[in-house]
């Protein structure tokens, strides 16, 4: 195949034609297909569904003296405290086990900032004349549906292969209306990127203008590899406490992509002080979270050296799709030289970047074509892409067949909106 950049006029209007009866083909087959979010397959649920029975009998449902049937441990339970500074490396004490959504813990920390300010803030945020967060891009749409709602300004940090543009970082936040960092420090959300040593050093060492200054430490993925071993990854908080800045940074982490997707256990981890401080707040709209589903999450789940064993359950079941989605990019794309994609080895998405200027052509060509991908632009602040070249796949949900259609569908439309462009049409 020869780059669509070497070829004639002619030669492009030749490929435009049997692209489009390609596309007119797959379009007549009425699919419907959806590669849209990162949800667990239905066999992902099944190898966890475990979890449904690990409750028998009212024996059953006590952490040593606590029954977690009842009221009380608002912070969670002991074992579930335990679990998840087992995973993320970091102390029990440090730890706020929560509900089924770390988004809801992170748009509560949000929200408290606005109304009465965070730890160490001169005044809620609500009285400042401007707030602004940095957001690495591209990125995880909610994070940025969140500052947006809250009125806060957003700015775009381009990421790079070791995380965000840290010389960038460094010099906005002397700026004291910087008052938060958003990120996905592991299989970054959507290019897979895991941070660098230096990069997650410089984070623990900002030295930031604002003194509430806040790192939301997305650690979403922090077990998800589907190829090759576990990637080890230190332990944020101890870091920033080394650096002289133990109440900067707010890390979460939860099941929804080990047992059951908003139906899992989440948590909160941060510096003993920032514990307190939003124990005391939540207890406010909070007597206590579900603590039966905590329980029944750590007698399945044991330990992180259980879990990374369930976790390669789901890597098999993974692997497969991630190989589709490359497979079908190198074959049918590379050669054309039209657009670049990341190669993740964990995580739940592939991060493609069309020609620029054609990212919403492809995502309405496959829509047209019965191929729901997520929305062109979701994943930079206000949804404003612009290059209009990246676009987020989510290979995780469609069975295999469902995937190589689907893959065949996102082909034609990249090559189909790329001669388009090429030819002015
Ligand atoms: C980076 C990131 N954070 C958080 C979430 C949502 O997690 P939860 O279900 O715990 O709210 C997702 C889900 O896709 C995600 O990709």
């Amino acid at each position: 195949m020869t780059p669509y950049s070497c070829m004639t006029t002619q030669e492009l209007e030749e490929q435009y034609a049997a692209v489009l009866a390609h596309y007119e083909h797959l379009k007549a087959q009425g699919l419907n297909l959806n590669m849209a979010r990162g949800k667990p397959a239905e066999e992902q649920l099944n190898l966890v569904s475990g979890i449904l029975t690990m409750l028998q009998k009212p024996e059953d449902c006590f952490d040593g003296s606590i029954d977690a049937r009842n009221y009380g441990q608002l912070a969670g339970l002991p074992c579930a405290q335990a679990y998840w500074a087992d995973v993320l490396g970091c102390k029990p004490s440090q730890v706020f086990v929560g509900g089924a959504a770390s988004l809801n813990m992170m748009c509560d920390v949000v929200a408290r900032a606005f109304s009465h300010g965070l730890l160490h803030s001169p005044r809620p945020w609500c009285k400042e004349e401007k707030v602004k967060f940095l957001c690495p891009v591209p990125g995880y749409d909610r994070h940025f549906q969140i500052g947006e709602f809250y009125g806060a300004e957003l700015i775009p940090i381009p990421m790079t292969p070791t995380g965000p543009d840290m010389d960038m970082v460094e010099q906005y936040v002397k700026d004291p209306q910087v008052k938060m960092i958003w990120v996905v420090p592991k299989y970054s959300n959507p290019d897979g990127i895991i941070f660098s040593q230096e990069t997650i050093q410089r984070f623990a060492n900002l030295k930031p203008a604002a003194p509430d200054f806040a790192i939301i430490w997305d650690n979403a993925y922090s077990i998800h590899e589907f190829e090759g071993d576990y990637v080890p990854f230190p332990d944020i908080i101890s870091m920033c406490e080394e650096a002289g800045n133990p109440d900067m940074v707010f890390e979460f982490a939860s099941t929804s992509k080990i047992t059951f997707a908003g139906g899992g256990i989440c948590c909160m981890a941060a510096s003993e002080a920032n514990i307190q401080y939003f124990t005391d707040i939540f207890g406010i709209q909070m007597i206590s979270y579900d603590k039966v589903n905590q329980l029944r999450h750590v007698r399945f789940l044991k330990d992180k050296a259980h879990t990374l064993e369930i976790m390669k359950g789901h890597a098999a079941i993974m692997a497969p799709k991630f190989k589709v989605v490359s497979d079908y990019l190198n074959r049918e794309i590379a050669p054309l030289g039209i657009a670049h994609w990341n190669d993740p080895k964990g995580g739940y998405f592939v991060s493609l970047f069309a020609m620029p200027g054609t990212a919403k052509r492809v995502w309405q060509l496959c829509k047209e074509a019965g191929v729901t991908l997520t929305g062109a632009g979701a994943t930079y602040p206000y949804r404003k892409d612009p290059d209009d070249s990246n676009l987020r796949i989510a290979p995780s949900m469609p069975p295999v067949p469902e995937l190589e259609k689907a893959m065949e569908v996102l082909c034609c439309s990249l090559k189909l909106s790329a001669l388009e462009k090429l030819l002015n049409k």
